[in-house]
């Protein structure tokens, strides 16, 4: 009988990248930073699978939507914490130095090859739908494609604004990124945050602020439509389907990677 040497099993995470930041916005939010393959490249608004090992040894992986700009040298992202949740009720307990898995093959709508040439671009988001537009308000060429770049984001509490509100501070007074977009980016900048069940300076559902005037009144537009106009929607699925009625109501038409058009949507990650 000859015995058949046992070679002992080393743990091995497929794809591992290591978490170099975790910061907790409310019990409900956070945000992280990992490491960054050498070989993944993807295009500001696309989205990659990522997660963590499940208890039956399999991958347990979610959509995400890159937070962190096509140039930046590591990935962020921006999470939800579900405490029944069957990843983010633990992806939420990482620490720097721990490690995810992330499949490096970036997806996605939201990115500027979607649409056609236009005058402003807005970014419609809902409470973690922001994330993909946090990658897009740190990309040149967003300020390189149009005048103005309007990013609404409606949370239910002020405090779930506070991941939108430091990020686009910090675009705007970031000298390294004056450098990268140009002199005067910064003023193409326009941050509209509404909540929805707390009182703040501006209050309601973007949806029906659009509906009713309120933000073109409060923004000076007097032309929104389909020549001057370009939309990217990432919410909850309802949000998505609202806005999208509201954008074709103004006459913009969905578009694609294949066939740009007005306005693209993506769906936010739940869960
Ligand atoms: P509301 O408080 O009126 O429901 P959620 O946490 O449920 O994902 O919602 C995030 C934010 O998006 C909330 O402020 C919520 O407003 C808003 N919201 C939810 N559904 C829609 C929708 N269909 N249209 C516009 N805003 C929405």
């Amino acid at each position: 009988m000859t015995e058949t040497a046992t070679v002992p099993k080393i743990p091995t995470l497929p794809d591992a990248q290591t978490v170099t930041e975790v910061t907790h916005w409310t019990d409900r939010l956070f945000s992280f930073r990992v490491t960054r393959p050498a070989s993944l490249r993807f295009r500001s608004g696309e989205f990659v699978m990522i997660g963590l090992m499940g208890d039956n040894g399999k991958p347990l992986l979610r959509a995400y939507s890159i937070a962190s700009p096509a140039w930046d040298e590591e990935l962020e992202f921006y999470s939800i914490k579900v405490q029944d949740g069957p990843l983010t009720s633990k992806l939420q307990h990482i620490q720097p130095g721990d490690q995810i898995i992330l499949r490096p093959k970036p997806v996605g709508t939201l990115v500027h090859d979607a649409l056609l040439p236009g005058k402003r671009v807005w970014f419609f988001a809902t409470g973690t739908g922001i994330a993909p537009f946090a990658s897009l308000i740190r990309e040149p060429q967003t300020y390189e494609d149009y005048d103005q770049v309007i990013l609404t984001h409606t949370c239910r509490e002020v405090a779930e604004l506070e991941y939108g509100r430091q990020l686009v501070d910090s675009v705007r007074k970031d000298e390294m990124l004056a450098e990268l977009m140009g002199d005067g980016f910064a003023d193409k900048l326009v941050y509209y945050p509404t909540t929805t069940r707390e009182e703040s300076p501006k209050m309601g559902r973007i949806t029906t602020l659009l509906e009713d005037g309120t933000v073109f009144r409060d923004l000076g537009i007097t032309d929104f439509g389909p020549e001057n106009d370009r939309g990217m929607v990432c919410g909850s699925l309802p949000f998505n389907l609202d806005i999208k009625a509201i954008l074709e109501g103004h006459g913009l038409r969905e578009g694609a990677n294949s066939e740009p058009a007005e306005f693209v949507v993506e769906k936010a990650f739940v869960g």
